[in-house]
Order: C-alpha cells, then sequence, then structure tokens
C-alpha cells in the first residue's frame, strides 16, 4: 500500500451511491424513445433497403442517438474519415460495407480497375488501423474471383457480414480470456472493486458487440464481479468521456471519468489495479499503436508495477511490422479538433474555442508503447508476452 494513501475520492466505487435519488450505477434507459439499455447497432443494412447501410453516428453520442445512411462507397470513405464510425475493428467492417456499396453501383466493363479505385478511395480515410487495410484486401479478393455482377454484390456483403461476425467472436473470447485476471485480482481484494484504468473508446462502439478492452470488463460485471472503471477523457475528441462512459453507463457499470493526466497520480495512490487498452495495430513484435497518450499510461503502469493489458484481436495485427516506431504511420489530425470542444448547453449541443485563435497546434492521434511496457496481450486464442515468439505461438500461420 502507498504510505500516503489519499483521502476517498471515488464515487462511483461505491454501488450504492445516489446523486440527485438516482443511482448511479443503473443502467441508462431511454433518449428520445431509443432504448439506451442495450448496445446500440454501431452498423447494419438498412431494415427496408439492403442497398443501403447504416451507421451510428459516434460525433453524436452521448447527447444524440442517429442512424446514418451511407448510399455509396464515397459515403462510406466519409463515415470513416469523419468519425461517424471509428475504432479500430469498426473502421475496417465499414471499408467492407463500402466495398458491397460500391459493388451495388458497379458501373463500366473494368472491373479490376473499378474495384481498385473503390478500395483506394476507403484506404485512404485513415492509416493507422491495420483493420482497414486486411478488411479491405480480403473484401477486393473475394469480389474479383466472384464471376458475375450479382455474384459479386453477394461477394462484398457476405465479406462484410462475415468481418462483423468474426469481431463479435473475438471480442467474446478476449472477455472470456480477459476475465481471470480481474477475477484473481477480485479474490485478492476480498470482494473489493477492481480498478481498471481505460484509455480511448475500445468498447462495443468502436468493434460491433462487447469491445475489445470492455469485453473483459463486462463479463465480470455480469458475473457479480466488483469492477470500478477509470476512464480517461482522451483528449482531443474525447472518446472515453463521451463514448466509454456512456457505454459503461448503458450497462450500469461503475466507472470515473478522469482528465488525461490522472492515471499516473492514481497508480502512484494504489488506485488503479491494472490497465486494458485496446489497439489500432499491434506488430508481429508486440508493439501496440494505439490513441495518444496510451504510452504514457504504459510508463506510468511500468513504473507502479501495475499490470498493463493490451486487448487486440488478430484483426489488428500487423504480421508484416516488427518495429512500431519505425514501421506504424501515425494519424496526424485537423488542428480543429484540439482547439474547439463540444458539449451540451442544455437541450442544444455547442461547440467553442478553447485557446487563442492563432496558436498553432499539432494532433496526432496515435503513439506506440513499446513491447516492454506491455504485461500481456489478450487475443481472441489466448493470452501471450507482447514479443514474437508469443504472437507466433497462437497464431502460427
Ligand atoms: O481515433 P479512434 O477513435 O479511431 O481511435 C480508437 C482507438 O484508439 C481504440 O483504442 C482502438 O481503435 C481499439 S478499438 C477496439
Amino acid at each position: 500500500m502507498p504510505s500516503n494513501p489519499l483521502r476517498p475520492i471515488v464515487p462511483a466505487a461505491d454501488p450504492v451511491q445516489e446523486r440527485n435519488g438516482v443511482p448511479l450505477n443503473e443502467p441508462l434507459q431511454e433518449r428520445n424513445g431509443v432504448p439506451l439499455n442495450r448496445p446500440l447497432p454501431t452498423i447494419r443494412l438498412h431494415p427496408g433497403n439492403d442497398c443501403i447501410v447504416q451507421v451510428l453516428d459516434q460525433r453524436k453520442l452521448p447527447f444524440d442517438v442517429m442512424m446514418n445512411d451511407l448510399l455509396t462507397a464515397a459515403d462510406a470513405a466519409s463515415a470513416i474519415r469523419d468519425m461517424q464510425v471509428r475504432g479500430a475493428p469498426l473502421i475496417g467492417v465499414t471499408a467492407a460495407y463500402g466495398m458491397y456499396l460500391a459493388a451495388c453501383a458497379e458501373t463500366g466493363s473494368d472491373i479490376v480497375g473499378y474495384y481498385h479505385q473503390a478500395q483506394q478511395s476507403l484506404a485512404v480515410t485513415r492509416p493507422t488501423a491495420v483493420d482497414l487495410f486486411a478488411a479491405l484486401k480480403r473484401s477486393a479478393t473475394a469480389i474479383l474471383a466472384a464471376p458475375d455482377r450479382s455474384a459479386r454484390i453477394a461477394a462484398a456483403l457476405q465479406t462484410a457480414q462475415i468481418l462483423a461476425e468474426e469481431s463479435i467472436a473475438a471480442c467474446r473470447a478476449i472477455g472470456e480470456h480477459g476475465l481471470p485476471f480481474i477475477a484473481d485480482l477480485a479474490k485478492a481484494k476480498n470482494g473489493a472493486p477492481v480498478n481498471i484504468l481505460t484509455h480511448c473508446n475500445a468498447g462495443y462502439l468502436a468493434c460491433i458487440e462487447y469491445g475489445t478492452a470492455t469485453a473483459p470488463i463486462y463479463l465480470a460485471h455480469e458475473n457479480g464481479i466488483p469492477v470500478h472503471v477509470w476512464v480517461d477523457e482522451t483528449r482531443p475528441r474525447n472518446q472515453g468521456a463521451r463514448l466509454t462512459a456512456f457505454e459503461l453507463a448503458q450497462r450500469g457499470v461503475p466507472h470515473t471519468v478522469i482528465a488525461d493526466n490522472t492515471g499516473g497520480h492514481l497508480m502512484q495512490h494504489g488506485l488503479v489495479d491494472l490497465l486494458i487498452t485496446g489497439t489500432d495495430r499491434t506488430t508481429r513484435c508486440g508493439d501496440v499503436a494505439n490513441k495518444i497518450g496510451t504510452y504514457l499510461k504504459a510508463l506510468a503502469a511500468f513504473d507502479n508495477g501495475i499490470p498493463f493489458y493490451v486487448a487486440a484481436p488478430s484483426s489488428s495485427i500487423d504480421w508484416n511490422s516488427c518495429n512500431g516506431l519505425r514501421d506504424i504511420e501515425i494519424e496526424q489530425r485537423d488542428a480543429h479538433e484540439l482547439r474547439f470542444m463540444e458539449g451540451a448547453d442544455g437541450d442544444a449541443v455547442k461547440e467553442v474555442r478553447i485557446y487563442p485563435e492563432h496558436s498553432p497546434a499539432a494532433n496526432f492521434a496515435f503513439d506506440v508503447t513499446p513491447a516492454r511496457l506491455v504485461t500481456a496481450i489478450i487475443t481472441e486464442r489466448g493470452v501471450c508476452p507482447a514479443s514474437e515468439e508469443g504472437l507466433r505461438r497462437l497464431f502460427p500461420k
């Protein structure tokens, strides 16, 4: 135990806390008639027209729940680029649905050129998450192996749906493989809540169901193991505060939002038992690219002897790269995301500038955590050390 423990500051760690008479850990119920006490669809075919794909517009959460129609591959590309959808697995599935939309609109006789162009337009949307490129390659291969137009449409749709199913299965398995880490800590703490710190959103909103980093947490919660999640705000887009907090609240999982720089302080004071994050790209040697700030959390965890786990479905493993710092392209996004913040003012959602108009800003979206700082990688095939040997043992091919 730390020599100078902090005064109790964790309201959500107590499952019976109330605010204004409302239990803090009661699952969200509904917004504008949409039930929120269960996961929302992140992507689906339009219920009345299967040549339209619908995505949950994550830019609106948690203030509004809105499905956007995607009619063309260009719409799918915009949805990824503008972050209507985000999170590595969901980006991959959306890209595959983009190829399906391209198939629905197929024109001309240069079939190979047509799909190459569609693939390229989707590939340039975001550079870091490797799921995007793998999904596009798989889709293009399936489409071009089909003998005629209707078979190409069917192959494109089937590929997108299989990718979605595979993501669900992988997340579920990651939950099962990650659960024992939480269960063991709960036992060691004699049933006191296990404090887990996560960064960004690697929940179901970044996937199709369960999420990657959240899957073991949801499973623990469902099994009656007391957990409490420290949710990094995750500037500049606040995926932690806006998305992870939202989905934990949907399920009634106790959590507390913290400013991004708080984690190290909490770790020094014994208030974090383990960290679990997702990944956008993990090299075959175990280096992990994830949302900017992950590296600093891993450093602090290492310094404090706290386990740092990365939940990585195989779709996020880049077998062609080893040295993450050298091989992974780090996305730089528009400074607008830093300069402006969005929030609710009563019923209205407003954006405000938060620093001097002419101050330049640099917006790096990801960083690389070297394998040596990663305690273990949790995949759908089990848990392994963050090393080429460890990953190859689980994925020999
Ligand atoms: O920029 P984003 O919101 O797409 O970044 C998402 C992340 O960094 C997630 O942690 C990662 O994609 C894993 S999602 C299961």
